[in-house]
């Protein structure tokens, strides 16, 4: 008989807990990977259910066909051919149906094409498409630092989608009266570009496209007085390490040993990879996309009137190698991997129907900053190679 109470108390305390791990409470099974010498914390954990679904959602899409690069050139064929002129009449047209797969399944040709007339530049999504093509080469002959021999196509970023989907442009959200909240002002809203934490909302304009200072760590043990950062700025960078850890799906031990954040012979070398993509970033944005702020319609600039800018999550979506690594150039070298015509159009003076010409190309780095700058010295990663085995 006084069996019953224990085993009374052993079912509630199972439903309490069956309670919490039921179907809306799921306790993640998370697989747990060291990363770094033991006892240094130096450990990457992944939800096995989310990432089975961002396996299934990074798949490279096949070629339409093998093209054959030998023939007469685009640019002899058609009329208003001004980047990709050098391709085979295959090569373009295989080009062609790849962009369409890859920005506008959907809508086909037209949706960058006046039906009647496939050489005007009618249609702005056409304009904008040459300039696209123009960075994609960029990124692949510039920042090879960063994307490696991997490099990125169209679908990198759009994944079937005219727009990516994970842009960002500037946050309106009301901002706490700064008399009320002193220096915390743009904070306790949610940052839908810091990670969806209560952290600076706009932290992506000051780092992704100003040049804002993000180094806020102290290095001496006690305050001296040197560092003139203070909470403020600290929440500024940790807002836009909250939006690349997202971003990348990692945790803050991907590129930092958490014991000494600012210390580059203690990060593993993805850290060195992630500098190059602050700068890779920032260039993109400042060179190629706000450029074409004349050519959008307002339907395609954020509430505050900005265009929609390249953050981390653009390319990566939530993996820390896009695509898982899986590189789709080896089909369009041709068209992608390498710059062919620099020039930039006056995109102030656009006109549908006008064909817009793109000027002569600048001086080598007179008007571009789209080429890497050296790391910061000590931020060569090599040194942790080691670390990263594991032991
Ligand atoms: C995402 C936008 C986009 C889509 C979709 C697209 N094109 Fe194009 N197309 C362009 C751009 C940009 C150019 C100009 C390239 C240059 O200047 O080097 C171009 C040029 C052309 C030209 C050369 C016209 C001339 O005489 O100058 C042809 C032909 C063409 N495209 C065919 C097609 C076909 C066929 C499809 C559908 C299978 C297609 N395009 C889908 C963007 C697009
Ligand atoms: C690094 C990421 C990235 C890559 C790579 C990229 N794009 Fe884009 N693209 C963007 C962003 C961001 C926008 C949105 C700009 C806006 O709407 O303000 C955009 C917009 C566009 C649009 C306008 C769509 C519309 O309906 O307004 C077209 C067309 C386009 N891209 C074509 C291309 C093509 C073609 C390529 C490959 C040659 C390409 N893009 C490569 C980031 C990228
Ligand atoms: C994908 C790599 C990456 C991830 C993930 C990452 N960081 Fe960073 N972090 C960097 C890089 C690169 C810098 C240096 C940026 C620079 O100097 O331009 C940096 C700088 C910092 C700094 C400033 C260091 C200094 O010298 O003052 C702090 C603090 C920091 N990170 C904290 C974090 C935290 C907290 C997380 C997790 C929420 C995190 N980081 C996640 C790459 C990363
Ligand atoms: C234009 C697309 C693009 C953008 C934007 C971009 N990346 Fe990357 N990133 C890549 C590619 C491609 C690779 C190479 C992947 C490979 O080696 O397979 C890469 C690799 C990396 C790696 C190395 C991963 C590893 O395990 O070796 C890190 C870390 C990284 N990116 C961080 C960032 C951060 C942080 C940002 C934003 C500040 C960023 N990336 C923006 C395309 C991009």
């Amino acid at each position: 008989m006084n069996l019953w109470l224990p085993m009374a108390a052993g079912a509630g305390a199972l439903l309490a807990v069956a309670s919490f791990v039921g179907t809306d409470w799921d306790l993640p099974p998370v697989d747990t990977e060291q990363i770094g010498y033991r006892g240094t914390g130096m450990y990457n954990s992944r939800d096995r259910e989310t990432e089975a679904a961002l396996q299934a959602a990074n798949v490279v899409p096949p070629a339409p066909w093998e093209a054959d690069p030998e023939g007469d050139r685009a640019g002899d064929i058609y009329e208003n051919v001004q980047v990709l002129g050098h391709l085979s009449d295959d090569q373009f047209n295989q080009f062609m149906a790849a962009i369409t797969e890859w920005i506008a399944p959907e809508e086909g040709c037209t949706y960058c094409h006046n039906a009647e007339n496939f050489a005007t530049d009618d249609v702005y999504q056409k304009v904008v498409s040459r300039r696209m093509i123009q960075m994609t080469q960029a990124i692949n002959e510039d920042w090879t630092p960063h994307v490696q021999q991997v490099g990125v196509t169209c679908y990198t970023c759009h994944r079937g989608q005219a727009i990516p989907a994970n842009v960002w442009s500037r946050d309106t959200s009301p901002e706490p009266q700064p008399g009320m909240a002193g220096y915390r002002a743009g904070q306790n809203v949610v940052a839908k570009f810091g990670g969806n934490s209560s952290l600076p909302q706009n932290a992506l304009e000051d780092y992704l496209l100003n040049d804002t200072n993000i180094r806020v760590h102290s290095t001496t043990a006690l305050p001296t007085g040197t560092n003139p950062n203070g909470t403020k700025e600290t929440e500024n960078t940790w807002s836009l390490m909250m939006h690349m850890s997202e971003s990348l799906g990692a945790n803050c031990t991907t590129c930092h040993n958490s014991r000494a954040f600012n210390d580059w012979d203690q990060s593993p070398p993805q850290r060195v990879t992630a500098w190059h993509g602050i700068r890779m970033s920032r260039a993109i944005n400042n060179d190629y996309i706000v450029g074409l702020t004349p050519v959008f319609p307002d339907s395609r600039k954020g509430p505050a009137g900005d265009v929609y800018k390249v953050s981390c999550a653009t390319c990566h979506n939530g993996v820390q190698k896009p695509l898982y690594g899986v590189s789709m150039i080896e089909d369009y070298v041709d068209a992608l991997s390498k710059k062919t015509q620099t020039g930039v159009p006056d995109y102030g003076t656009y006109v549908p129907g006008e064909t817009l010409t793109l000027e002569p190309a600048p001086e080598p780095g007179t008007t571009s900053s789209l080429a890497p700058a050296l790391a910061p010295a000590g931020a060569t990663g090599e040194r942790n190679v080691a670390a990263v085995v594991g032991q």
